[in-house]
């Protein structure tokens, strides 16, 4: 089957590459060229899909079968794929549970929650956009996967690579004291090979993509880190009142912490359909072991960075907040 990856250079994209070459695909990826090449054994398509005549341009004659779409952030990207490519047999799209106008705080109960319909120009409201310019399209031939949060091997957002290295320098490390709220995730390569498999078979309709509600604890993926990196660093828990007044910011500093007022509902998300479509969930242990084995390989060399705002704790506020503690 020839099947298209729009991205496909590093993270998600790359391991759906991956996936569809291991599967014997005929595989290629749409990419500008600017972080880098698709696995070896997949053929690179030059464009910025952001052109409207880039992605004509760069097939060719090439003609896929599937497309799997990684890497769509903007309504033209959405606009110019629906045009140039409404003639496949299926199309998997990567969404976000941020397409739902009620997600955060949530919870996100099935798939029929109301999704952004507003015209600004922000990342639910353009996911959304894209889920409904492609779905017309596509009628009946469009997947949409409603990522939660994706974890494992080349993450470029560096949430889990921050924890690993910072858990691995040892000492005292500041956590939230809110070490029992519940956390889902799904693991990069888990998401990427059920994407193929879900295009390949012609899944049509939207799909919630994370791993079980309740799957780990936050307390439970720190304490995960500290055994796979073999450290003995000390998790100092600080209160959220005490957090937020020295100005550390949720997720943004101590990844993946959300104050308790949001976490109650944000990670309770259904995802029965996703199991009954067989979306698999490995063991938390492995994503974050392969995660460090990654990292370790070479740990100067971070991927490139998403884009979005450095994730961690700054040296000087972890100083702050452990004086006296
Ligand atoms: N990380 C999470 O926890 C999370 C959660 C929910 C949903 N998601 C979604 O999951 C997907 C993750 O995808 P990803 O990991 O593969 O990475 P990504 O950073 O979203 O996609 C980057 C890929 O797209 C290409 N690209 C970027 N801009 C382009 C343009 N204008 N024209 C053509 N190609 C372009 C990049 O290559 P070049 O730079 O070389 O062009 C690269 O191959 C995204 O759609 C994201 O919104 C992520």
């Amino acid at each position: 089957m020839r099947l298209l990856v729009l991205g496909g250079t590093h993270f998600l994209g790359r391991h759906v590459a991956t996936a569809a070459l291991d599967r014997g695909h005929e595989v290629a990826a749409f990419s500008r060229g600017v972080t880098g090449a698709p696995p070896d054994g997949v053929r690179p398509l030059r464009g910025d899909r952001d052109d409207p005549a880039a992605l004509p341009r760069a097939l060719d004659g090439w003609t896929p079968e599937v497309v799997v779409d990684t890497s769509c952030q903007t309504r033209p990207a959405a606009d110019h794929a629906a045009a140039a490519l409404a003639g496949v047999r299926a199309y998997a799209f990567v969404s976000s549970l941020n397409a739902y106008s009620t997600w955060p705080p949530g919870p996100v109960r099935g798939e029929d929650g109301p999704t952004w319909d507003t015209p600004d120009d922000d990342y639910g409201p353009n996911k959304a956009y894209a889920e409904r310019v492609l779905g017309a399209a596509l009628p009946g031939r469009f997947l949409t996967a409603r990522a939660g949060l994706i974890l494992g091997p080349h993450d470029n957002v560096r949430r889990l690579p921050w924890w690993l290295q910072r858990i691995a320098r040892g000492g005292r490390v500041v956590v939230p004291d809110a070490l029992e709220q519940p956390i889902a995730l799904v693991d990069v390569r888990d998401l990427a090979g059920w994407l193929v498999e879900m295009a390949a078979r012609g899944q049509a309709g939207p799909v919630n993509a994370t791993g079980p509600a309740g799957m780990t604890t936050l307390g439970g993926l720190l304490e995960t880190c500290r055994e796979v990196t073999g450290s003995d660093a000390e998790l100092v828990p600080v209160p959220e009142e005490d957090l937020l007044a020295a100005g550390v910011e949720p997720w943004l500093h101590l990844p993946f912490w959300l104050p308790r007022e949001t976490a109650a509902t944000a990670w309770d998300v259904d995802t029965a359909r996703a199991r009954a479509l067989g979306l698999p969930s490995r063991p938390v242990r492995d994503t974050v072991a392969d995660t460090w084995a990654w990292l370790r390989q070479d740990p100067e060399r971070l991927p490139t960075p998403h884009g979005l705002p450095e994730p961690g704790l700054p040296g000087e506020l972890e100083a702050t907040l452990l004086a006296g503690r």
